[in-house]
């Protein structure tokens, strides 16, 4: 490999100039070498496993009128649902007989009282029924510093909440002026999600109108300063129902894909031991897509196991895909899949991010020695 590229890949820094050069350069050999060295540093940190979670689609009910999301509360077509409490513990005990060692309960935003008890019943149901051998990833929005420690308490262990931009000017642009969408507000709820001691997730859409390559390149800055154990980002797509005012100025979807694959492999090789999911929407736009992130660094999948008949009414994006396969059929698909890479799926394995036990050590050694 060139020299040049060489370097650059083995001593990757936050410089905004080459991580720009890095994510929009069209020459092959670079990309082809970017991709290589972010999977070698996978296998070398943190070993070729991917991790399954079992994706729990839980409540499509939200407060929140995020402008690029199908289900928006202001999304009048959209069937409201939420799980029943044996749907949930159904799902979590078919994730734990699977072997997956991890399921994500996601939802629509709510705060309201009912909610948050509703999920804390729901965690204690799920260690009840899985003997506590089920880790349980909570996706369910901004929330205040009590309830996240309420969930913590009743089992939750990690949380994704995704802060969309780190860009406060285009997270502006995505959500509505009603005091309810505010970019410090997302910031302060990843704060508190740290503090309390959860695994901390965020990540970004790719691809928004408006979005430079600049600003990617802050977001991996941003996730690199926030010192984040979990990453899942993925082209932004368009949405029925949606409120987008800028159609002008958008990428095409092979630009938001390639962006995509990049940034994952620009983050394995500047956050070495963080998981990365290879999110959902990559394959809205290309069956292959997110095998091509795990080739490319990422060490995450989520199969969708939500009963089938609530499927079509979680679509945060057109074309979203898998709306007809079941669980079952999803896990043995990606098992499947995986034999075509060099990674083997992690059955049994909860699947903690190294980097979450990385950064505690260093607090411990550094209360040790003050
Ligand atoms: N395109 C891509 N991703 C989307 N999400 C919501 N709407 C879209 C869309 N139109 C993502 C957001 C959110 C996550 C649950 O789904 O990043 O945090």
């Amino acid at each position: 490999m060139n020299n040049y590229y060489q370097y650059l890949l083995n001593d990757l820094s936050c410089d905004r100039e080459t991580l720009v050069e890095l994510l929009t350069d069209p020459d092959t050999e670079l990309r082809t070498a970017l991709f290589r060295q972010a999977a070698l540093v996978r296998n070398r940190e943190t070993g070729n496993k991917v991790f399954f979670r079992g994706l729990i689609e839980y409540s499509n009910q939200c407060s929140k009128d995020c402008k690029y999301c199908g289900i928006r509360v202001s999304n009048p077509v959209v069937d409201r649902y939420a799980l029943s409490d044996e749907e949930v513990i159904e799902a979590a005990v078919f994730a734990w007989k699977s072997r997956l060692g991890s399921v994500v309960l996601q939802s629509g935003e709510r705060s309201d009282r009912a909610f948050i008890h509703k999920i804390t019943h729901l965690l204690e149901r799920i260690q009840e029924a899985t003997n506590g051998e089920l880790k349980v990833t909570l996706s369910c929005g901004e929330q205040t510093e009590e309830t996240f420690r309420t969930w913590f308490q009743a089992g939750g262990t990690r949380y994704l909440l995704r802060i969309e931009t780190s860009n406060s000017g285009l997270f502006e642009s995505l959500h509505p002026v009603d005091g309810k969408h505010l970019f410090r507000t997302r910031l302060k709820a990843l704060e508190s999600l740290k503090k309390t001691g959860y695994q901390t997730g965020t990540g970004v859409m790719i691809g928004l109108p408006g979005q430079t390559a600049e600003m990617l390149a802050l977001d991996l800055a941003f996730f690199k300063n926030f010192n984040v154990d979990m990453v899942g980002m993925g082209p932004y797509l368009e949405t029925e129902g949606s409120d987008m005012d800028d159609r002008s100025n958008l990428w095409s979807l092979n630009e938001r894909l390639e962006l995509s694959l990049r940034m994952v492999a620009l983050l394995r090789l500047l956050m070495k031991d963080v998981n990365i999911a290879a999110s959902t929407a990559l394959q809205a736009i290309d069956p292959d897509a997110r095998i091509e992130a795990i080739r490319c660094g990422a060490n995450v999948l989520m199969p969708n196991i939500t009963p089938l008949k609530y499927r079509e009414n979680y679509q945060l994006y057109n074309n979203k895909p898998g709306l007809t396969v079941d669980g079952a059929q999803n896990i043995k698909y990606w098992e499947e899949q995986l034999k075509n890479t060099e990674c083997i799926p992690a059955w049994d394995e909860a699947g903690d991010p190294l980097h979450f036990q990385h950064r505690n050590y260093k607090t411990e050694k550094q209360k040790a020695m003050s």
